[in-house]
């Protein structure tokens, strides 16, 4: 087994995403994953992508599609709403709570919104917000300050998801591609880094592979994993309350 920890992020309902990134973190021999949440919306199977997680990650924070189903989804547009609805339908327990059901239920309902180890922050969105501010490399140039309070908040490096977008925010206001990296590899700097490390069941960077990254010993590495994303999208599209886009999207990366 190696050091390296292994952080996923936006899993969204996506088995046969998370199932393709745990096989392929088993085999790198990680001794840890850790989750940034969003382990439902969007995707045909939360039960058993909750379940996975569970059962598989060491830490698990609360994402806003996972905090949703706890409260009225207002602000979410219409296919993310349909989407937690139809989770919230499957997934609530009856008047006895016990059993599989409930302890997923619980386990949702009581995630935490932050995880600090040493000099490293885990959120699900921004250090200025855990759960919902995006973190856009649009910022650098529309809304540099959002960027820069981001980074005051941050000890020393930031694992942030949510955006569905990977890529890295330095100290110097600059914004890190993977696909612009050797081998994917970000090495740390002794500035503030904030690392987004993308989406397991939901890329929106034109790339349909499951993305996570692993958390080597100088820096950071991004890893893209193929997945059967034909099944994925025949569930989605077999399901009532789903939209064609919600399938058209996972064979995009959009
Ligand atoms: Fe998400």
């Amino acid at each position: 087994m190696s050091d390296r920890i292994a952080v996923i992020s936006d899993i969204h309902s996506n088995l046969e995403a998370l199932h393709a990134v745990i096989d392929h973190i088993d085999a790198l021999g990680c001794r840890e994953i850790v989750c940034l949440g969003d382990i439902v919306g969007y995707g045909p199977d939360p039960e058993a992508c909750v379940d996975v997680t569970m059962e598989r990650c060491g830490v698990v924070l609360r994402g806003n599609h996972d905090d949703a189903l706890f409260r009225p989804v207002l602000d979410f547009n219409p296919v993310a709403r349909n989407a937690i609805n139809f989770t919230r339908k499957i997934m609530k327990p009856g008047l006895v709570r016990a059993g599989k059901k409930a302890k997923r239920w619980e386990f949702l309902r009581h995630l935490p919104l932050q995880h600090s180890r040493g000099d490293w922050l885990f959120v699900h969105a921004s250090p200025n917000d855990p759960l919902k501010e995006y973190l856009l490399k649009t910022d650098l140039l529309f809304c540099r300050e959002k960027i820069i309070e981001a980074l005051d908040r941050t000890p020393r490096i930031a694992f942030v998801g949510h955006t569905h977008i990977p890529g890295v925010f330095d100290e110097r206001l600059r914004f890190h591609e993977p696909r612009n990296l050797e081998d994917g590899f970000y090495p740390f700097e002794s500035g503030k880094t904030i690392v987004n490390v993308g989406s397991v069941g939901q890329p929106r960077d034109h790339d349909p592979r499951a993305c996570f990254v692993t958390i080597e010993s100088d820096g950071v590495r991004y890893h893209r994993v193929d997945y059967d994303f034909r099944t994925t999208q025949s569930k989605i599209l077999s399901n009532g309350p789903f939209d064609d886009f919600s399938a058209d999207r996972l064979g995009r990366g959009q």
